[in-house]
């Protein structure tokens, strides 16, 4: 750490920090300041971080620490397309597929777009047969936006049916066979490096399920989304039916590229291009605003606080909204793949702590298993809570008045507490909670809401001093794999029982 930046982060530390309920008694305007409404086009959301210990004075120490990181410096890099990933040296332009980044970067994502809209029209179109599914088969960042999205977004009237397969587990790939009939299947891999064992597996089973089910020529149902086109190729995929994004833009913020074809493909292209948006108005917001009123610099200006300051090994993220149950997931991977570190991006390690756990679940289902913790538990846990005004559900209103109304109830509990007739009634309070408040969950907001993480990621990195790019810590679980695949067997004794008991030694 510079002195500058130590200086700076010494007096984050030293700040006061009072209650939440002082924060309220003492500042009537505190709302107001804490919670801010952001728009994409006709919705938009409420971000409401008043239930956090950010006051004045904290939010202009962590303005301070933001200048010594040179957070502006780092910001404008990376939407400049500078090597902002260092140890691998490369950009990560992400929202160059949003429209937000170099020139050409831009110009490139709109070809790769404009290919991707061509095909989805023709299939809709049926210039290749019925179809009627698509397999599409991927993991980590190849599978969990797709998911997230089609989930969210493709409950109903679903333009073709996707199933998306990540798990090894055959048991996976099954379920989506008996989901689909191979005569009316289209398969799409999705792999940015084309060699992950998982996905590699599963599509040549998924290609022996085409050709079982009777399908002349398995290739030719299938779509290729990488950023390896020649490995794709080689593999067999015809050139017309890959779809390359760059290797800039990195697995987990892959979505909005050819990983995100499938999405496409179920609800049309015009609501691809909404969520697109909606992501472009966040990082137009991100890249346009400096200091507290930047919501994803604020967001993680608390992030730190909690992870750097008190402490916090967790974070929790509750969506009192099925069609978002899938969201914690997604953010499991953005946040914890991102900024799961232990060394600077120099290189030293980290004076702190990085990035909490972070975890959650659909509301109202959590707070009927793990609530008692973050109510009564000795750890402290900052939640953020993402709810919808408008419902998702047609029945009768009460269903959705009863959601929200549990949704705001778990927020003001948590922050003012309780004193009960005796100890084991007692709620501390002071537990603080962020709530995201959108209108309604379509397309474009569900694109601004993933970019709005993205970019609290990034900002968190940039307080850290880390590199969110690199994940170098998924690879030696994968090298060892690999040497128990090819017979070695040098391993620890625990190691060397287990694959015995399964009987996967070598002999
Ligand atoms: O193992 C981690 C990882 O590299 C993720 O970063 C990535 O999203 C996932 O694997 C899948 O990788 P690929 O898209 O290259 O198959």
């Amino acid at each position: 750490m510079s002195d500058a930046v130590e200086q700076a982060w010494q007096t984050v530390e030293a700040c006061p920090v009072l209650t939440l309920g002082e924060l309220f008694e003492r500042d009537a305007d505190r709302v107001g300041k804490l919670a801010t409404r952001l728009e994409w086009g006709e919705t938009g959301a409420l971000f409401d971080w008043s239930k956090t210990h950010l006051s004045d004075d904290l939010m202009a120490a962590f303005e301070t620490f933001a200048e010594a990181r040179d957070f502006a410096g780092r910001r404008a890099a990376l939407l400049a397309g500078k090597a902002v990933n260092i140890t691998e040296g490369r950009a990560a332009e992400h929202t160059a597929q949003r429209g937000v980044g170099s020139d050409l970067a831009v110009e490139e994502a709109a070809a790769l777009h404009h290919r991707m809209a061509m095909l989805v029209e023709a299939i809709h179109g049926g210039a290749l047969g019925e179809v009627r599914h698509l397999i599409h088969i991927g993991i980590g960042g190849s599978a969990l936006g797709p998911k997230l999205a089609i989930d969210a977004l493709a409950r109903e009237n679903a333009e073709v049916d996707v199933h998306v397969v990540s798990n090894i587990d055959g048991l996976a790939l099954e379920a989506a066979f008996e989901a689909c009939d191979p005569a009316t299947t289209m398969i799409a891999v999705a792999s940015k490096t084309f060699t992950t064992i998982e996905t590699m597996t599963n599509a040549e089973s998924a290609l022996d399920w085409l050709k079982d089910g009777g399908v002349a020529d398995p290739y030719g149902r299938v779509v290729a989304l990488t950023a390896s086109p020649d490995k794709a190729v080689e593999w067999g995929v015809d050139e017309t039916r890959v779809l390359p994004f760059p290797e800039s833009v990195g697995g987990r913020y892959s979505l909005w590229s050819s990983i995100g074809f499938p999405v496409a493909l179920a609800v049309g292209w015009a609501e691809f291009d909404a969520m697109l948006a909606g992501a472009r108005a966040v990082d137009e917001h991100f890249r346009d605003t400096d200091g507290r009123a930047n919501l994803c610099l604020r967001a993680a200006f608390a992030d730190r606080f909690y992870t750097g300051v008190r402490g916090c090994q967790t974070r929790a993220v509750f969506a009192y909204d099925e069609r978002l149950a899938l969201f914690p997931d997604y953010l499991q991977q953005l946040e914890m793949e991102s900024n799961g570190k232990r060394v600077t991006a120099d290189g030293a390690p980290v004076s702190g702590p990085t990035a909490p756990v972070t975890w959650g679940g659909v509301g109202t289902d959590a707070q009927h298993a793990v609530f008692q913790l973050l109510h009564q538990g000795t750890v402290e846990i900052p939640v953020d809570f993402i709810a919808s005004i408008e419902p998702g559900d047609a029945l009768t209103p009460d269903h959705h008045r009863i959601l929200l109304m549990n949704c705001f109830a778990q927020g003001a509990a948590l922050m003012q507490g309780a004193k009960g007739e005796d100890p084991a009634r007692n709620y501390p309070g002071d537990r603080p909670s962020a709530t995201i408040l959108v209108d309604d969950i379509d397309a474009a907001t569900l694109g601004a809401l993933i970019a709005f993480h993205e970019h609290r990621t990034f900002a968190n990195a940039v307080l850290a001093g880390i590199n969110p790019f690199d994940q170098f810590g998924v690879e030696l679980g994968k090298a060892i794999a690999r040497k128990i695949e090819s017979g070695d067997s040098d391993f620890d004794p625990s190691t060397e029982a287990l694959l015995e008991a399964a009987g996967l030694a070598s002999t």
